[in-house]
């Protein structure tokens, strides 16, 4: 069964156009990724960036499509605004934190203590730390949340917004919330789930061979630990994206 956090590395995946390795954002309902081949409809291919490794690109693709499509396609955050990020050291929230200053916006990164220096370094203006600070006294004035925590903090996101903010989440333990939510505090509520796009994952490779994204990885497993790397995305607190290798 795969699982959407862990990447499978995506060589045997991947088309080769002019000799180069493509990379591919994998299904959520399709079983079969955790393997040496898989069946992949050609808009989940694309290109992978050249500056970085395999298992680095493996680490981009769908954690950084969401973030992409988050603020940028379901959301529309602008230069000049304040976002602020839930969960901004995870698989999602690094990309998106590196993706909201590369395009200008203040960002505000909410993350646990031992963080903070990596996400200043992917451009945070702000980390709180959401173990000893409470969120909802700390910041206002918000234009823009991109929660992937969900439901412990979705209401007080709300009351953070400003009256034309947007709050996007992808928890799926905020499905039922956002509308809820959005309807009771008057403000622009999303949640969605990441849909495959070459045209999206060409973006990212170039944005990687740029220098403004950077995978960020905790640990390479080879597919034969596919099952300590599963139990080791269970015991939480990441400092990075879980790859298999294959
Ligand atoms: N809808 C979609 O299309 C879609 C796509 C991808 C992922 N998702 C979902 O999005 C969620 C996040 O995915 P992920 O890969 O980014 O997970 P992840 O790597 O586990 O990251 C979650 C992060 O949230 C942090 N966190 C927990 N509670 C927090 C709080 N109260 N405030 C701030 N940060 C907090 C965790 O920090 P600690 O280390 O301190 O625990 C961790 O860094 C998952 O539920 C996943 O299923 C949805």
């Amino acid at each position: 069964m795969p699982h959407p956090h862990v990447s499978s590395l995506s060589c045997p995946l991947s088309s080769r156009r002019g000799g180069t390795l493509g990379a591919t954002a994998p299904r959520f309902d399709r079983d079969g990724v955790w393997a040496e081949y898989a069946i992949v409809t050609p808009d989940r291919i694309a290109l992978r960036p050249r500056s970085v490794i395999h298992e680095e690109s493996a680490a981009l693709s769908l954690s950084a499509l969401t973030a992409w499509q988050a603020l940028f396609k379901k959301g529309n955050l602008q230069a000049g605004q304040r976002i602020l990020i839930h969960g901004a050291a995870g698989g999602v929230g690094n990309y998106a934190v590196q993706l909201a200053h590369r395009k200008g916006a203040y960002v505000i990164a909410v993350a646990s203590g031992q963080h903070r220096e990596t996400l200043l370094g992917f451009g945070a203006d702000e980390v709180i730390d959401y173990i000893t600070t409470n969120v909802a006294e700390a910041v206002s004035d918000i234009d823009f949340i991109f929660d992937v925590v969900g439901a412990s903090v979705i209401e007080a996101s709300f009351t953070l917004l400003k009256p034309e903010g947007t709050y996007v989440g992808i928890a799926s333990n905020a499905y039922n919330l956002v509308s809820k939510y959005a309807e009771q505090y008057q403000k622009k509520g999303i949640w969605f789930i990441v849909e495959a796009d070459t045209d999206d994952l060409i973006q990212l490779a170039h944005l990687t061979d740029e220098g403004h994204l950077k995978p960020r990885i905790e640990k390479v497993y080879p597919l034969e630990q596919a099952r300590q790397a599963y139990e080791r995305l269970l015991e939480g607190h990441l400092r990075g994206k879980i790859v298999l290798s294959v």
